[in-house]
């Protein structure tokens, strides 16, 4: 079992970025997540986990991570979901991939939205406070800030909700990620890929999506930002 980590606070850091001086990390073969039912998430192809703050735990084989929300060791599974009655049960609902797009016109850009797929990590509100408020209509206004700032912003957003793309394009786009995993504090598994998930529904966006790790998403095994209502917190 490896030492429980620290989940201290942090800028948030785009899934799949690299830590600030740190060496790349080895990446030797295919990253396969699958949910277990009633069960953690099994880990293989990982060479280290990274939390929000940037620090890294080294993985070696195959590891278990909690997602029932209720481990002592939180990322990794101790066993809880045996006793905290998690059934992991998952909707009969429609593939995030069948969620509808709007797109909000900027000068010279446009910001795509796919709000079922959006997990509530507040980093779009938090970068970008004058282009993305909530509660407003339209919630997106791309020329509340400067371009680059907006887009600094939009790939910021872990969960695959947020592209951007210029005027003519007709799709939105991500940056280029390294596939990864990253702890949220308080928050979701956030996954770069490209990267293996065993699991009959695919992500909303195959590069970037997010996975409950709080337990009480309607949406597992992917979050839906319920870990913002339940109070979900990484000391518990
Ligand atoms: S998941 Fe994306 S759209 Fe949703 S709050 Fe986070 S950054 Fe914003
Ligand atoms: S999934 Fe095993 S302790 Fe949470």
């Amino acid at each position: 079992m490896a030492a429980r980590p620290d989940p201290s606070s942090g800028a948030p850091r785009a899934p799949g970025a690299r830590a600030a001086g740190g060496d790349p990390p080895a990446r030797a073969e295919v990253i396969s997540l699958r949910p277990v039912e009633a069960g953690p998430l099994v880990v293989s192809g990982l060479s280290e986990c990274m939390l929000a703050d940037g620090t890294r735990i080294p993985i070696r084989g195959t590891v278990h991570l909690c997602r029932c929300g209720g481990s002592a060791q939180k990322p990794f599974c101790d066993g809880t979901h045996n006793r905290n009655g998690f059934t992991g049960e998952e909707p009969a609902q429609p593939a995030p991939s069948q969620a509808g797009t709007r797109r909000y016109e900027g000068r010279g850009f446009a910001v795509h939205d796919r709000r079922p797929l959006c997990a509530s990590t507040g980093f779009c509100t938090e970068r970008a406070p004058e282009a993305f408020v909530r509660g407003r209509e339209p919630w997106i206004d791309p020329n509340g800030v400067d371009e680059q700032a907006l887009k600094q912003a939009v790939e910021l957003c872990p969960s695959g909700a947020l592209a951007w793309s210029a005027a003519q394009e007709k799709m939105g786009r991500h940056p280029a990620a390294q596939p990864g995993l990253q702890v949220l504090r308080d928050g979701p598994f956030c996954v770069s890929g490209p990267v293996q998930l065993e699991h009959p529904r695919p992500p909303g966006d195959p590069m970037r999506f997010t996975l409950c790790r709080c337990g009480a998403s309607a949406n597992k095994p992917y979050c839906d930002g319920s870990h913002r209502v339940s109070g979900f917190r990484d000391e518990s």
